[in-house]
């Protein structure tokens, strides 16, 4: 059985090593752009170019080294008509709860303003907003988002979700689909974007829906940068309707130079590594799947095409 594996990264060796370890039958192949791979059972693909569609044929799935699928779904009908398979969760829902829970103290504790007191050499304890006016409403309540819900829960804050389907969450308050986002975002003192980038959300936080949160409120995107159009937070917080905002992704990464989210003290600025993939957890989680497939069982993650997720 043969794999075939691209990371735009680069960094193969080791995967490979992981692969032989957990599963020797296994001849994984690195495409290095350079020449056409053999026949492959399955491909594993981070960052795919379009040179890639060519070496899919014959592929019985395609698995994603990581939650997001949209850089292999733009590419739409060319892609071979075979299972793409996600990673679910795989050690990224911890990391995705420490980022966002240590976002959400340091706007609620108020780190962020002394940070900029201590900056001016200001002693000045602060009040605190009350608990019960800082909601925190998560935007897509899936693999991960459902994680950082459950890690905010000892906190106190109200808890709010919004997902495509109605679902309940104990101790949450769930809203769904377009007819309730409104009443969600108006609800949401703190909002957390975890939604995939798909033909429905991309641009869907822009300025319309963002001045439907509270006068004050955070933004923290998780998810994609697409989902967010930068130019209307950037209004939004130079207004004052807005209070700032912590990113993780962007439009175009890595961030360039002169973008002016560098210049703004009010944008939390990191580098897409809110939860990175696992290397041992993802592997573990592949082979467990193509020992499914092989065994001809249904598997968990795969994506639902028309939905982009
Ligand atoms: P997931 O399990 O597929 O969950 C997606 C959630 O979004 C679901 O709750 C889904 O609703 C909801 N949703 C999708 N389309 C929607 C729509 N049109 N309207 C309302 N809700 C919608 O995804 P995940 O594993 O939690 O990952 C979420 C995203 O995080 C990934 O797609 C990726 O882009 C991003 N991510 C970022 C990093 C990083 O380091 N920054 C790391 C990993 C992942 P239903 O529950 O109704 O299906
Ligand atoms: C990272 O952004 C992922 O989608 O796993």
């Amino acid at each position: 059985m043969r794999l075939l594996l691209y990371r735009s990264d680069g960094n193969t060796a080791p995967w490979v090593r992981d692969f032989q370890a957990l599963l020797p039958a296994l001849d994984v192949v690195v495409w290095d752009q350079a020449s056409p791979c053999p026949p492959c059972d399955y491909a594993l693909v981070w960052g795919p170019p379009a040179a890639l569609l060519a070496q899919l044929a014959g592929v019985k799935a395609i698995f994603v080294a990581g939650a997001g699928v949209d850089a292999l779904l733009k590419f739409g009908d060319a892609l071979p008509s075979v299972p793409i398979v996600r990673l679910g969760d795989a050690g990224m829902g911890v990391q995705m709860a420490e980022y966002v829970l240590h976002a959400v103290l340091r706007y609620f504790r108020r780190f962020d303003d002394y940070e900029s007191q201590a900056r001016d050499g200001v002693w000045a304890p602060l009040a605190l907003p009350s608990k019960s006016d800082f909601a925190i409403g998560v935007m897509g309540t899936g693999a991960l988002g459902a994680q950082v819900l459950a890690a905010l829960a000892p906190f106190g804050f109200p808890l709010r979700g919004w997902s495509r389907r109605a679902k309940t969450i104990d101790g949450v308050a769930m809203y769904a689909g377009s007819a309730q986002l409104g009443d969600f975002l108006a609800a949401s003192r703190v909002l957390v974007c975890m939604l995939p980038l798909t033909p429905a959300t991309h641009h869907l936080l822009d300025r319309a829906m963002l001045e439907q949160l509270p006068r004050g409120a955070y933004v923290i995107n998780v998810a994609r940068g697409a989902l967010l159009a930068e130019p209307d937070l950037l209004t939004l917080i130079r207004s004052g309707h807005l209070a700032g905002a912590t990113l993780d992704v962007f439009r175009n990464e890595p961030l360039p130079a002169p973008h002016p989210f560098w210049g703004e003290p009010r944008i939390a600025i990191t580098p897409h590594i809110a939860a990175l993939t696992v290397r041992a957890d993802s592997v573990r989680q592949i082979v467990g799947k193509i020992a499914a497939l092989e065994r001809g069982e249904a598997i968990a993650d795969v994506v639902d095409r028309t939905l982009g997720y």
